[in-house]
């Protein structure tokens, strides 16, 4: 059988990593400024994450939402004292197109309506709702172009203010939208979209498949603002490569049995492997880190005169160049041996870990620097 062919993909086998150093099969070492799409959050088999898995595995690795399983309260809890949403509950699931699917569905179930706005360049992944709040024709088949969703510019307050009424159900924004090309929410914007659902009912999603989970120097990029949304979705960095995604739900939600539900959300290994994530962010500061080595980064390419626009916030970098990035990012790969990631044809992103450390952006920057003058 062979592999329904959906990936375009580079000749690179990795076979083992550490932190944010991979190796491919011939022994070549690579920087990992990428982490394979923002999921590795605490750096590749970190001991303790090893540790947790290995050990739960031995124990008990799977059983269903029908049994007490207090690994799962363990995980609410620690993401509840360290998210700062202690009156949050979570729900988990195993995806961040399921994490949106779940809180579009719960908003809807809520509110009883169907509008949904969401914003030009968003994606929130591929499921039937989720790809139908996405941003991008080319990713939707017929059956998921739906009539109940608006697109509004993003960042444009006014007409976002416009596009909130008594019907919409729920708003659904990333905090900084990543495949859209690391483009950074204003302030205004967050707040004109919480006051709006307040005014309206609506209900505030936000997506933080991306760019939560303290990659942007905060835990989740609306507390940079101050702003509380209804719910919150999570995935990537949540599980550090193990699947997972959540959605927290604030207090104005009532839990029904049945209500949603999952086969292999909160399973034990899931949960061991995002409590082990949890205990290296708050033991090793990664969110310090993020945001000081991502601060860092940011001042030494902002140096860069070939640089159109830089956008981001701690560790969620996009370099946006005048011409196309394949050619730079190709050097980087097989000549520097440091993986990036891209949005468009013109943006390198950078989601490299959170414990990356500022000799190793000394690293990439050096490589960069013979490229982009
Ligand atoms: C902001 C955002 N939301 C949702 C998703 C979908 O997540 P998943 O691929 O885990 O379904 C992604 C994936 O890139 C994302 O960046």
């Amino acid at each position: 059988m062979k592999l329904f062919d959906v990936y375009p993909i580079n000749n690179i086998e990795p076979v083992k990593a550490l932190g944010s150093t991979i190796w491919d099969e011939k022994g070549q070492e690579y920087l990992d400024m990428y982490g394979g799409h923002a999921v590795i959050s605490i750096g590749h088999s970190h001991p303790h994450y090893v540790k947790k898995l290995t050990k739960q595995l031995k124990n008990l690795g799977f059983y269903s939402n029908s049994v007490k399983i207090p690994l799962q309260d363990e995980l609410a809890d620690k993401l509840g004292k360290l998210s700062g949403l202690k009156d949050y509950s979570l729900f988990l699931a195993n995806s961040g197109a399921e994490a949106n699917e779940n809180a579009l569905k719960l908003a809807s179930f809520h509110t009883g309506r169907t509008k949904i706005v969401a914003f030009t360049k968003s994606f929130h992944g591929r499921t039937s709702a989720a790809v139908a709040v996405t941003d991008n024709p080319s990713i939707k088949a017929p059956i998921n172009f739906a009539d109940h969703v608006v697109f509004v510019p993003f960042n444009d307050v006014e007409a976002t203010k416009k596009a909130i009424d008594d019907e919409t159900c729920a708003v659904i924004v990333e905090g900084i939208q990543g495949v859209g090309g690391i483009q950074v929410a204003t302030e205004e914007f967050m707040k004109a979209i919480r006051t709006s659902c307040d005014k309206t009912g609506a209900i505030f999603i936000h997506d933080s498949v991306q760019c939560g989970y303290g990659r942007s120097g905060k835990f989740f990029t609306f507390q940079h603002y101050k702003i509380k949304p209804d719910i919150v979705s999570m995935a990537k960095g949540m599980g550090n490569g193990f699947p997972i995604g959540g959605i927290l739900i604030s207090p104005k939600f009532q839990a029904k049995h049945g209500l949603l539900g999952t086969t292999f959300g909160g399973n034990h290994l899931a949960c061991a492997a995002g409590i082990a994530v949890l205990d290296v962010i708050k033991k090793e500061k990664l969110i310090e880190n993020a945001a000081e080595t991502g601060n860092y980064l940011f001042s030494e390419l902002s140096k860069l005169k070939g640089i159109k626009e830089l956008r981001g916030q701690g560790l969620m970098i996009g370099i946006e160049l005048l011409e196309s990035v394949s050619e730079i990012r190709n050097k980087l790969l097989f000549e520097d041996h440091i993986f990036t990631g891209v949005a468009g044809a013109n943006t390198i992103r950078l989601l490299p870990s959170l414990a990356l450390t500022k000799a190793e952006a000394e690293r990439f920057l050096e490589a960069l620097r013979k490229y982009i003058k």
